[in-house]
């Protein structure tokens, strides 16, 4: 018997996501896949391919669709087991797009206004900064709640739109009742906050300028070695987590804490010799030991488009069936008819 077929109501509901832009970087990868893996041991998972988020900057179609079957072949190469968690893409279910707009009209201009990703995005594309760009959070909030979320894992730079969703949904319930579950942000101490290896103050990033500045999870492990080895560091020859003094030093350091599962202190030990040479490349080991799995499975699921297919439209389908309660509560609440094209 599979885990499937245990009643989800027993076990906290876990939501979460990643945009099927560009390939991903290794702090897609500590920050969200690694714990979107372990939580599945002990909880009752969805995890989503968030297809219309990326159509807030212009895709092209034949591509947008190639990178969401990359993408499942990549959850399923780290790991997400298909037979106890719910891989889907979430133009699959039209939920998503029905919840967000009832929940634009419970989220404040101001408040998308404050969004810090909303501010750059908006920045970096000047010549497309659509509504959708604007109203993403709500789209984001959507998914989280459709679902009766309890925990979201992410990285640190998606806090802020997880508090967000946390206060439309509590003005919504204050105005209904309890409709919506309140969620919890899943942020891992480490990993959380992978800077870009060029520009350490930043997040790393798939859309960062330089090459040499992100690490993607199928980069070859020569490409690997080389931009660790390339990475910028400071002139100081000293070996200390200190992120404001040190940031690059710093992010290796908690690289290879993340990538080897040692803790701070005897990361410290380790590298007490102070030498930048030794811990670029054995933190680039480290993160390659990591990768090398996951880059073999991955390319052993690619080429399976059929079984990739199957698995998205089986997750699809669970996906829509768990939607429409909370759909309907949502409806009824606001006085929506319930049966669609019946009224009343
Ligand atoms: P996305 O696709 O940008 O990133 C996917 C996940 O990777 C995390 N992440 C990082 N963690 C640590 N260090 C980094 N440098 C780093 N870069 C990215 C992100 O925090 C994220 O957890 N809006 C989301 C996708 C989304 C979603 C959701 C997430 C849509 N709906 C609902 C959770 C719940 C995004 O663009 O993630």
């Amino acid at each position: 018997m599979t885990d499937q077929t245990k009643s989800p109501v027993t076990r906290p509901i876990v939501f979460s996501g990643a945009q099927p832009t560009g390939q991903l970087t290794i702090g897609n990868y500590f920050g969200a896949l690694q714990h979107w893996v372990a939580t599945q041991e002990a909880n009752d998972c969805l995890f989503c391919i968030v297809d219309l988020h990326a159509l807030t900057v212009r895709q092209n179609p034949a591509e947008l669709r190639q990178r969401c079957l990359e993408l499942a072949a990549l959850y399923l190469a780290c790991g997400l087991d298909p037979q106890r968690s719910i891989l889907f893409i979430q133009s699959h279910v039209p939920a998503h797009t029905e919840l967000a707009w009832l929940l634009n009209t419970f989220t404040q201009i101001g408040e998308l206004e404050r969004m810090t990703q909303f501010k750059d995005k908006a920045q970096r594309h000047k010549h497309n900064v659509n509504a959708g760009l604007f109203t993403y959070p709500v789209l984001m909030a959507a998914d989280i709640l459709l679902y009766g979320t309890h925990k979201v894992p992410v990285g640190e730079d998606q806090k802020q739109h997880l508090e967000l969703t946390r206060d439309v949904a509590v003005r919504f319930n204050n105005l209904y009742g309890e409709v919506f579950q309140i969620p919890e942000p899943l942020i891992a101490a480490e990993g959380a906050r992978v800077k870009d290896l060029q520009e350490p103050t930043k997040k790393m990033s798939k859309s960062a300028e330089s090459e040499l500045a992100r690490v993607m999870i199928l980069d070859p492990p020569k490409e690997i070695l080389k931009k660790f080895k390339k990475a910028v560091t400071d002139s100081l020859a000293q070996i200390r987590f200190d992120e404001a003094g040190q940031p690059g030093v710093t992010n290796l350091l908690d690289l290879w804490c993340v990538a080897t599962g040692r803790p701070r202190a005897e990361a410290l030990e380790h590298f007490g010799h102070n030498l930048y040479g030794k811990l670029k490349v054995e933190t680039a080991e480290a993160v390659i030991a990591q990768l090398e799995p996951v880059q073999q499975r991955y390319q052993a699921l690619i080429d399976d488009r059929a079984e990739l297919t199957k698995i998205l439209e089986e997750g699809a389908a669970r996906a829509r069936a768990r939607a429409e309660p909370v759909m309907r509560k949502t409806m009824s609440a606001l006085g929506l008819p319930l049966d669609r094209g019946r009224f009343p």
